[in-house]
């Protein structure tokens, strides 16, 4: 891996503790305006601060996000589906040249293992894996999983383990039963999606059993911006990412900065 990917992939995954609080703004790109990011800029400007970087389309970037921010964009390159349509579909929807353009620090495609598109979609993630390496970008691949498919750990490596293959620098996908497979079978730094809202509480246990057993963070969207508190939120879960609470103390925390 040459120097400028280091760099790109470190300002993501900070070296102080190995860990990651990726915040996921891109939802948009398939599903519209999801709630809690109609507008996007209105969501976005109080987390920044405590987003170690920010994943989202050229278009939410270009428009919602201050070109003055101090965050590593992870720039998502992958769509050309509707939730209307087949979700697998994709394909690469904006150029390297534009993520140089954008100063992204990464590019993220979904691939759909299993799913109709499926070859489509690895060699989308190769071909951007190669384009990207020419300009020392790192690549996170995000395990997507459709409509009907089971998110378990023999999926779940199975689809981490062709990432890292094709390339990929990182991985993002789901928590699930016996995480420590996906995590040990896959020879690149997993994320976890926080996936649809639930309960702060929950939200924190599935952030803490990820860390647990070897995620080096999250790549969380909808568990933060739709939460009652959105910044009492991604502080929290910080303090699990980073700091290593434990989810009980981190959901304490959390109300207690609620209530601030
Ligand atoms: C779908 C995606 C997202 O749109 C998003 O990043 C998911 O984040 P969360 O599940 O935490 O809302 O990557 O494949």
């Amino acid at each position: 891996m040459d120097w400028g990917l280091k760099n790109r992939l470190s300002r993501i995954i900070k070296p102080e503790t190995g860990r990651t609080v990726m915040l996921a703004v891109d939802h948009g790109y398939f599903l519209g305006p999801t709630s809690g990011l109609e507008v996007p800029r209105r969501t976005i400007e109080p987390l920044l601060p405590y987003a170690d970087s920010l994943m989202l389309t050229r278009g939410v970037l270009r428009t919602s996000v201050p070109p003055e921010a101090d965050v590593p964009i992870v720039l998502r390159v992958s769509g050309g589906t509707s939730i209307l349509g087949e979700l697998s579909n994709e394909g690469i929807t904006t150029s390297i040249k534009e993520a140089l353009r954008l100063n992204a620090a990464a590019v993220a495609l979904s691939v759909f293992v299993g799913s109709p598109h499926e070859k489509e979609t690895l060699l989308s993630l190769s071909q951007l894996v190669s384009e990207a390496e020419e300009y020392g970008i790192a690549v996170l691949a995000v395990t997507a999983v459709g409509k009907d498919m089971v998110r378990d750990a023999r999926y779940l490596s199975l689809a981490c383990r062709i990432a890292a293959e094709l390339g990929a620098h990182f991985v993002k996908t789901y928590y699930c039963e016996e995480f420590e497979t996906v995590v040990n079978t896959c020879p690149v730094p997993l994320v976890i999606a926080g996936g649809k809202k639930t309960p702060e509480k929950e939200a924190l246990e599935l952030a803490s059993n990820a860390v647990a057993r070897g995620a080096v963070g999250v790549d969380m969207g909808r568990n933060i911006f739709q939460s009652e508190a959105p910044l009492a939120m991604i502080k929290a879960v910080r303090s699990i990412v980073h700091q290593g609470k434990r989810a009980d103390e981190a959901y304490e925390f959390f109300l207690k900065e609620k209530s601030r």
